[in-house]
C-alpha cells in the first residue's frame, strides 16, 4: 500500500489536485476540532468554520460498536452474521434520534434518510461497513459510519437544511474475510452480484452468502434483482480509516483517494500422500504442506520483483490436513490474495502465480486444484468530486494528499451507481485487520469536518448546477 501511495506522490499529479500546489496539500496538521458551545455556527458550506465534530461522542460511538463482538482478540463481527445486523440495529438508532427515516434495503444496507429541501433532488449519501474481519480492529468500516452519524447530529444541532435529500449508510457485508468477496452489500447495491454468486461463495463452516442472507430473513434473489437506482443519487463520499501509513509518515490530516486497488482471490487445494513421518523415506514424498510453502514464497517473489511494484500478493490462510506430527501433509488448502491497482498486471499476476505453483506441484507429485474466490477491478474514483474533498479540506486549513487505496471499499462498488469519493483518516503504524488498529478521535473529528464541509458543498454546487436555486 506505502509503495503504491509514494509512487502516486511522485507522479505530480497531487500538486495540479492541489489549490496550495503542493504535493500534499498544508504541510501542517490539521485544524483541530472544535467542540462544544464556543464553537462558532458554521455556515452552510463550511466555509465560516468547520462543524464542531465532537471526538468524545466519535470515541463514545466506537466504543459502544466495539463492544458487539464475538469473544477473542480484537473485534469480530462478521459479514451477515446476528452481530453485525445488531450493529445495524444501533446505528438505526442513532440516526432515528436525529431525526433520520431508517429503512433497510433488501441486500441489508441500513439507510437512514435526512429529507432534503427539494422533493425531486437525488440524494448525497455517505457512510461504510459495520462488519470486521477476524480478529479485526473497531475502526476499520466503523469509522465512516460513525461519521455519517455524526454528520447527522451536527447538521440536526446546528438546524441546517439542504437541498437534496442526505442518505447515510451502513453497508453490510464489506469484509471479504468470511466468503471471500469483499463488498457483498454494496455490490448488490450496485447491481454488480447474482444469485449464483450468493450461493457459491461460502464460509469456512460451508455456509453460503445466500444462506446466511436468508437466516437473517433477507431473501437472496430479491436482493439481486433491486439494486439502487443511479437517477435517486447524487454523489457518494465514504470516509475511512487509511490502513497504511502514509499519512502518518506524512503528518497528513486525511488523504483524498484516486484510486481503489481491485482484488484476485484464489483458493488452492493440493493433494499429496500422507503417510508416516518416521516411515516414510524423505526422497519421494508428496508432501503437500512442502509444496504449498514454495506457493507462499512464489506469491512474495512475484509481487516483490521490479515488474510488480504496487502488486500486493499474500498467503493469508493455510489449512493443513491431517495436522498431525507424527503425519506427512497430505493435502494443504490456501488462500492467495492478489492486490493491485492495474487490473491488468492483477490478474497476470494471478495467473503467473498459478502457472508456478503448478510446476512445483508437477515436480513434487502433488496435485493442485485452483477455485476464483472473488476477482473485484480496481477503480479510479472521478476527479470532480474528490475536488469537492480536496477544496473543502483546504478551506478548512486541514493538511490532505491525494492518494491511493490499498484496501477496497464500498465506494469501489458504490462508484458504479453514483459518483463516488473517499476521505481517508490516519492509521496508527499502519496496521489495520488487526487489534491494534488505532486513530485518534481527534482525528476522525477532523475528518468528519472535511466529509462534512464535502458534503454540503456538493449540496451547493450542484443545486447551483441543477438550477435549482
Ligand atoms: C477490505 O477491508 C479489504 O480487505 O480490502
Ligand atoms: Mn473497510
Ligand atoms: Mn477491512
Amino acid at each position: 500500500m506505502s509503495v503504491t501511495s509514494e509512487t502516486r506522490a511522485a507522479t505530480g499529479r497531487t500538486r495540479a489536485d492541489s489549490p496550495t500546489g503542493g504535493a500534499a496539500g498544508r504541510s501542517k496538521r490539521g485544524a483541530s476540532p472544535r467542540r462544544g458551545p464556543e464553537a462558532p455556527p458554521a455556515g452552510a458550506d463550511g466555509a465560516s468554520g468547520p462543524l464542531p465534530a465532537s471526538a468524545p461522542r466519535i470515541a463514545d460511538a466506537l466504543e459502544e460498536l466495539a463492544g458487539l463482538s464475538e469473544g477473542g482478540p480484537g473485534v469480530t463481527r462478521l459479514a451477515y452474521s446476528p452481530l453485525e445486523r445488531q450493529a445495524h440495529e444501533l446505528f438505526a438508532s442513532w440516526m432515528r434520534a436525529a431525526g433520520c427515516t431508517v429503512t433497510v434495503d433488501p441486500a441489508g444496507n441500513t439507510i437512514a434518510t435526512r429529507p432534503g429541501r427539494s422533493a425531486d433532488a437525488p440524494a448525497l449519501g455517505t457512510g461504510s461497513h459495520l462488519d470486521s474481519v477476524y480478529n479485526g480492529g473497531r475502526f476499520d468500516g466503523i469509522t465512516g459510519v460513525v461519521a455519517a452519524v455524526e454528520v447527522a447530529r451536527l447538521l440536526a444541532e446546528a438546524k441546517i437544511e439542504t437541498e437534496h435529500p442526505l442518505r447515510f449508510v451502513a453497508f453490510a457485508g464489506e469484509e471479504g474475510a468470511r466468503f471471500g468477496q469483499a463488498c457483498l452489500g454494496s455490490k448488490l447495491a450496485a447491481g454488480l452480484s447474482s444469485v449464483a454468486e450468493l450461493n457459491s461463495r461460502r464460509d469456512r463452516d460451508g455456509v453460503s452468502v445466500a444462506d446466511a442472507m436468508s437466516a437473517l430473513g433477507f431473501d437472496p434473489a430479491r436482493a439481486v434483482a433491486n439494486p439502487w437506482r443511479p437517477q435517486d443519487w447524487a454523489a457518494f463520499l465514504e470516509l475511512h480509516v487509511e490502513q497504511g501509513s502514509v499519512l502518518e509518515r506524512g503528518q497528513i490530516s486525511v488523504g483524498a483517494v484516486d484510486l481503489i486497488s481491485g482484488s484476485t482471490r484464489l483458493e488452492l487445494t493440493l493433494d499429496g500422500q500422507a503417510s508416516h513421518t518416521g516411515g516414510t523415506p524423505m526422497r519421494g514424498r508428496s508432501d503437500a504442506l512442502a509444496a504449498a510453502s514454495e506457493a507462499v514464497l512464489i506469491a512474495e517473489e512475484l509481487a516483490l520483483d521490479t515488474r510488480h511494484r504496487g502488486t500486493r500478493a499474500t498467503v493469508g490462510r493455510l489449512e493443513v490436513y491431517p495436522g498431525s506430527i507424527t503425519t506427512i501433509p497430505g493435502r494443504v488448502t490456501l488462500s492467495v490474495d492478489v492486490r493491485d491497482i492495474d487490473a491488468d498486471r492483477q490478474r497476470l499476476t494471478a495467473a503467473e502465480i498459478v502457472r508456478r505453483v503448478q510446476a512445483v506441484c508437477d515436480r513434487r507429485r502433488v496435485r493442485l486444484d485452483v477455485r476464483l474466490l472473488a476477482d473485484t477491478s480496481p477503480v479510479v474514483l472521478p476527479v470532480w468530486v474528490r475536488r469537492f474533498i480536496t477544496t473543502a479540506a483546504s478551506e478548512l486549513d486541514v493538511s490532505y494528499r491525494v492518494m491511493t487505496s490499498g484496501a477496497s471499499h464500498d465506494a469501489q462498488m458504490i462508484n458504479r451507481i453514483t459518483p463516488a469519493g473517499m476521505v481517508f483518516v490516519p492509521s496508527r503504524a499502519g496496521l489495520s485487520h488487526v487489534p491494534e488498529e488505532w486513530t485518534a478521535p481527534d482525528e476522525i473529528a477532523t475528518g468528519v469536518q472535511v466529509l462534512a464541509a464535502g458534503l454540503l458543498r456538493l449540496d451547493r454546487d450542484l443545486t447551483e448546477l441543477a438550477g435549482r436555486r
